[in-house]
C-alpha cells in the first residue's frame, strides 16, 4: 500500500515558539489518521504546512506524492480541506458557495452544480441551499465547509475538528459519510478533540504535545500501552467525593480523576478484583454511600491523560451520544 501523505521532521517555528518539532508520519492510502492532542499541540499547524497554507521550516513533506513546497500547485489539486474556522464566503448562498469550489476545481458548470445540490441533500442543508451563508447557524456553516471540502472528491482529505460545533445526528451523519469515502478509497487525516471520534474513525492515532508526536498506534495499542485496569466509582452525594478520594487513594497507582458532576471518581489500579475489594471495604467502613463502582480497562480518554496530563477538553458525552 502507498503513502498518501509523508512527513519527515518537519518543523515550523513562530518566532521562538516551536510549533512542529521535527513531526514525521505516513499516512498509507485509504486510511486514517487522527491527530489527537491539547490547545497548541501543532495540530492546526500540520493540515496548514500539509495543505501548503503555510511552508515548513524544516524537513519534508508529500501528499498524493507531491511535495508540499516544490510541488505545491499541484498538490492542490488532489486535497479537501476543511480548516478548524470554515472558510465560507457569507454573502453566496449555500448553493453558490459549492458551486464556486466545484468551478475552482474546473468541474464546469453543470457538474458543479449538480455536486452542490448532491452535497447539500447529503449535509441536510436543501431547505437552506438558496439562502445567503451569513444567515446560518454555527452547525450549518461547519456543515457547508465539510461539504465544500469534497466537492472534486479529492483522493485526500485534511478536516481540522470537522465535528466541534455539530449536533450529535450531524456528527453520526458526517462518521457515516466519512468512513464511506474511506471505504471507496479516500484517505483521511483529521484532528479531533473527541476521542470517541478517534476511536471510531481511526486506523491510526498519533497523539502530539508541544509540536512533537508522543504515542502513536491503533486505539487497542494505545490502551495497551497505557495498560491496567480502572476503578470507576459513582457516590451518593457530593458531600462523600472527598472521603471516597482519601478511599481510593490506597489503591490508586496514578492519577485520579473526579468528575463532580456526576459524582463519579476513576482512578488506575494494578490488581483490579483485589484493590476493588480493598477500596470498598474502607468505602464502607467510612460510610460512604457508594451509587455504582465497577472495574473497566482503560479508554482513549484515559490514554490521553496518562500521555499529556491534559483531560480531553471535548465533551465525549456529545459524541458517545451520536453512535446511539
Ligand atoms: N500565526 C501564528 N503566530 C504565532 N504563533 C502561532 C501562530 N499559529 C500558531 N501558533 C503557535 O503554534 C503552536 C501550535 O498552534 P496550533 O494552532 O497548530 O495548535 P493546535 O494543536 O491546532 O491547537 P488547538 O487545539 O487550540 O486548535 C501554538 O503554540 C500557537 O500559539
Ligand atoms: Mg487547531
Amino acid at each position: 500500500m502507498s503513502d498518501a501523505i509523508t512527513a519527515e521532521g518537519l518543523v515550523k517555528k513562530y518566532g521562538d515558539v516551536t510549533a512542529l518539532d521535527e513531526l514525521s508520519f505516513r499516512v498509507p492510502q485509504g486510511t486514517v489518521l487522527a491527530l489527537l492532542g491539547p490547545n497548541g499541540a501543532g495540530k492546526t499547524t500540520t493540515v496548514r504546512v500539509l495543505t501548503t497554507l503555510l511552508r515548513p521550516d524544516g524537513g519534508r513533506a508529500t501528499v498524493a506524492g507531491y511535495d508540499v513546497v516544490s510541488d505545491a500547485r499541484r498538490l492542490r489539486a488532489h486535497i479537501g480541506l476543511s480548516g478548524q474556522y470554515a472558510a465560507v464566503d457569507e454573502h453566496l448562498t449555500g448553493a453558490e458557495n459549492l458551486e464556486m469550489v466545484g468551478r475552482l476545481y474546473h468541474l464546469g458548470a453543470k457538474r458543479s452544480r449538480s455536486r452542490a445540490r448532491e452535497l447539500l441533500e447529503r449535509f441536510d442543508l436543501a431547505d437552506a441551499a438558496d439562502r445567503p451563508v451569513k444567515g446560518y447557524s454555527g452547525g450549518m456553516r461547519r456543515r457547508i465547509d465539510l461539504a465544500g471540502a469534497l466537492v472534486a472528491d479529492p483522493p485526500v482529505l485534511f478536516l481540522d475538528e470537522p465535528t466541534t460545533g455539530l449536533d450529535p445526528r450531524a456528527r453520526a451523519a458526517l462518521w457515516d459519510t466519512l468512513s464511506e469515502l474511506v471505504a471507496a478509497g479516500s484517505t483521511l487525516l483529521l484532528t479531533t478533540q473527541y476521542m470517541e471520534e478517534a476511536d471510531h474513525l481511526a486506523n491510526q492515532i498519533m497523539v502530539v504535545d508541544h509540536g512533537r508526536a508522543i504515542a502513536r498506534g491503533t486505539a487497542d495499542e494505545l490502551k495497551d500501552q497505557v495498560g491496567g485496569n480502572r476503578i470507576e466509582l459513582t457516590v451518593t452525594d457530593a458531600t462523600e467525593l472527598e472521603t471516597a478520594r482519601q478511599s481510593l487513594a490506597w489503591v490508586a497507582v496514578g492519577a485520579m480523576r473526579t468528575a463532580p458532576e456526576s459524582l463519579q471518581i476513576t482512578v488506575p489500579v494494578t490488581d483490579g478484583p483485589e484493590a476493588l475489594r480493598e477500596v470498598l471495604g474502607r468505602l464502607a467502613e467510612a460510610g460512604v454511600r457508594v451509587r455504582d463502582a465497577g472495574l473497566r480497562r482503560p479508554t482513549l480518554d484515559d490514554v490521553y491523560l496518562t500521555l499529556t496530563g491534559h483531560q480531553a477538553s471535548g465533551t465525549d458525552e456529545r459524541a458517545r451520544e451520536a453512535t446511539r
